[in-house]
């Protein structure tokens, strides 16, 4: 072993797309900010091509200069790639893992390995780290794996209990980018360090919660993906779910990992759906047609031109045993809907007393994307007029005077940091992996039971007609900017 302390960081799939957009943009900020140095840090990049290490270089530079946020620090640039070492291996043959032991372990001890490869390859590789003797209890280890963590329920516990015959739980750091968005940390923020919504974030003063992630992305090229997974097993089993967490959970003890896992496995464990017979009223499944714009679903690369997949899925659901009991929680995700957006919106129930009739109802807004930020409707006596009420937004945009974001740390350089430092906060658990298959599942199966038709909806619009009918039973609808605005 080489006295060397280094830590050494290596990334399976270091030729694929998701290291070219965001791991190696993400890691030449943390350069830039000095979180890793020539002195401290050695990026190993593996991958079958046969590349030279200055042939990746080269590759390399073209996707900072094009992603990296602190892309104008040029003259870094060769600082940076010169920590760098392309290391030709087909990770499915043991006999090549020689040449990657060889270089790892000439340069230190704290070995992190990034897997950005398919799920299915992730005991393949840990697997072949141990055979390899490449991983021992000699030095620290972190292994940090993408979603999606399996394609359902048994295929994530096998695949968990693979990797840990080789890695401890704590030495597993698995990644749901969404939980390092700065407006989904800063959820958190918000409920707990303002005493007007903490004091009010509960059964008795909220009428209902929504969270909305709509794309106007169609499936572009992850057709083969998607046309086995969809919209409840792509965005909710993981993102919604994690939002979910965050919007529900009691407060934690402390912001420690174990203090907030706990608080987001007991939010999963206590979310309630409708049971099986109500459940048409409560779960909407879509697949996206084509208009002039667009094509349709069926008509998209790799997709089977029958196929049943959805691409929008809304749905109520209500949360057992925290303070906010009962009250519907409404959930919608889909592709090729009318605008880009991921939104949280609480709506507060009319006040009591006296002025209560006219008054429109408190709604606190949280942009997470793309613009960032918060507002809150509040009401007010129109000017000049003494009975009559107005509702005023107190706006606040993150996104427009953080110009070109250079202050809001991109996700993916958030969660590397925090996997240097070794902070699992933002990383998801087991248990919550575990839990929101489960959830999943029974999703799918009720909706199997209660036979929910595939309801088609125009290319570019806000999704299928039902989706709508879920909110008003409840009298409630869905939050667009332009319904609260125009109040
Ligand atoms: N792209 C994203 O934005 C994104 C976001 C979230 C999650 N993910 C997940 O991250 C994973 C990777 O995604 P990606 O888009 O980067 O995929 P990709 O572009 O297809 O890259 C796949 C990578 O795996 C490598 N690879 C495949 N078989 C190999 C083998 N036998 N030995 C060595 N290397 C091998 C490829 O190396 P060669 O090219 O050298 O063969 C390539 O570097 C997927 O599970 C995806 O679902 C991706």
């Amino acid at each position: 072993m080489n006295g060397s302390n280094k830590t050494v960081f290596s990334i399976f799939g270091g030729t694929g797309d998701l290291t070219h957009r965001k791991l190696l943009p993400a890691l030449f900020d943390l350069f830039v900010l000095e979180e890793i140095t020539v002195s401290n840090f050695q990026l190993l990049i593996i991958g079958r091509r046969e590349y030279t290490s200055d042939i990746y270089r080269e590759q390399a530079r073209v996707s900072i200069e094009k992603y990296a946020r602190f892309n104008k620090k040029k003259e870094l640039y060769d600082q940076f790639l010169a920590i760098m070492t392309y290391v030709q291996v087909d990770y499915t043959t043991l006999d090549d893992y020689v040449k990657l032991k060889e270089a790892i372990q000439t340069q230190g001890c704290r070995h992190l390995f990034y897997l950005a490869v398919a799920p299915s390859s992730f005991s393949t590789i840990t697997t072949n780290l141990k055979l390899s003797k490449i991983v021992d209890d000699s030095c620290e280890k972190q292994l940090l794996i993408e979603k999606p963590f399996g394609d359902d329920l048994a295929s994530a516990i096998q695949i968990n209990d693979e990797i840990k015959q080789v890695f401890d739980e704590e030495e597993i750091y698995r990644i749901d980018h969404y939980l390092a968005k700065e407006m989904i940390i800063n959820i958190l923020t918000i409920r707990f360090s303002n005493q007007v919504f903490k004091s009010l974030w509960n059964k008795e003063s909220i009428e209902n919660i929504q969270i909305s992630i709509t794309e106007q992305v169609g499936v572009g090229d992850r057709g083969g993906y998607y046309d086995t997974s969809g919209a409840l097993k792509d965005m909710f089993q993981s993102h919604l779910i994690q939002m979910l967490t965050y919007v529900l959970m009691d407060e934690p003890k402390s912001m420690s990992p174990q203090d907030i896992h706990h608080a987001q496995e007991k939010v999963i464990d206590y979310l309630e759906l409708a049971d099986t017979e109500h459940f048409s009223d409560s779960f909407v499944r879509g697949q996206y047609l084509a208009n002039k714009d667009s094509s349709g679903y069926l008509e998209e690369n790799r997709i089977h031109p029958e196929s049943e997949t959805e691409t929008f899925v809304a749905m109520e659901i209500r949360s057992n045993n925290t303070s906010l009991e009962g009250i519907p929680i409404y959930v919608r995700t889909g592709k090729r809907m009318e605008k880009q957006e991921t939104v949280v919106a609480i709506t507060f129930k009319h006040p009591e007393g006296f002025m209560a009739k006219n008054a429109p109802q408190n709604v606190l807004v949280i942009r997470v994307g793309p613009d960032e930020g918060i507002y809150f409707k509040v009401n007010i006596k129109r000017p000049g007029n003494y009975d009559e009420i107005q509702s005023v937004t107190m706006d606040f945009c993150q996104s427009c005077i953080y110009e070109n974001r250079l202050n809001t740390p991109q996700a993916y350089e958030r969660l590397l940091m925090m996997a240097l430092r070794n902070d699992r906060t933002l990383f998801t658990s087991w248990k919550m992996a575990r839990q929101s298959w489960e959830l999943t599942e029974e999703i799918q199966k009720r909706s199997q039971i209660a036979n929910i038709p595939l309801t088609n909806y125009l290319a570019y619009t806000q999704g299928p007609i039902k989706a709508w009918e879920i909110l008003q039973k409840n009298g409630h609808e869905w939050y667009t900017e332009d319904i609260f605005m125009n109040q």
